[in-house]
């Protein structure tokens, strides 16, 4: 909801038309209360850098678990629906790939390199992102209804999730408990601001108006496909 309304009102700003969330098409720009509206809109509404990037990795998991069951299913040889797996290594190249890490690269580890802080781990992390794209270039090159047929591609598939899987889980728990807990003290506070603002605009810049909040419905769908989305399932029981 969050980012319609704060897309819509940035729109407005600009003096585009555009529909609103409740489908209304609205010419915008004429008054100038549109950009009070947006000012206000945008002070309430601003995500600080380590939120936004720690909310995609919260994206991220929800595909890992996704990675899971599709490890589950081809090693029980149970059915799975394979196009499913492929949008979510496809979400996975398109959102954390080329969006949220390139944020990391481009404006969060320079910024501890050029303060030499944490440069070992950075250089970790750094090199994580490239062994990362590659397991997904496999994940999608075997994820398809043709390729599992083999064992080999299977076997191969399952083996690329789990390696992501690994070391995923312990890059993401670093970046949000140790890196992105330091950014402050390697940035100064209106570059800190000002940067919030430059993460939005590149999230609608690639994924329209519904940005973040659009993706995690995506990953929704993908979830009820597979059987994922209702939470009260993974509740002991007893
Ligand atoms: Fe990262
Ligand atoms: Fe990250």
């Amino acid at each position: 909801m969050h980012g319609h309304r704060r897309e819509f009102l940035a729109r407005a700003g600009r003096g585009l038309l555009v529909a609103s969330a409740v489908g209304r098409a609205t010419p915008a720009g004429a008054a100038s209360k549109d950009a009070a509206a947006r000012k206000k809109g945008k002070d309430e509404e601003d995500v600080a850098p380590p939120e936004d990037l720690m909310r995609e990795h919260g994206v991220l998991n929800r595909i890992m678990l996704l990675y899971e069951e599709s490890m589950r299913r081809l090693e029980a040889r149970k059915p799975l629906p394979v196009e499913t797996l492929a949008s979510a290594a496809d979400i996975i190249r398109r959102f954390i790939e080329q969006y949220h890490e390139k944020l990391e690269e481009d404006h969060v580890f320079p910024r501890f390199e050029k303060a030499n802080k944490l440069v070992d781990l950075v250089a970790t992390l750094r090199k994580q992102h490239q062994a990362g794209r590659g397991l997904t270039e496999t994940i999608l090159k075997l994820g398809n209804a043709a390729s599992i047929q083999t064992d080999a591609n299977r076997q191969k598939l399952v083996e690329s999730m789990r390696l992501f899987n690994r070391m995923y889980r312990p890059h993401e728990a670093r970046e949000d408990t140790v890196l992105f807990p330091a950014f402050r003290s390697v940035v100064k506070p209106k570059e800190f601001e000002a940067l919030g603002e430059q993460f939005e605009d590149k999230e609608h810049e690639l994924f329209g108006k519904e940005g973040f909040e659009g993706v995690v419905s995506q990953v929704a769908e993908l979830e009820k496909a597979m059987g994922l989305y209702d939470l009260n399932q993974f509740t002991p029981v007893g």
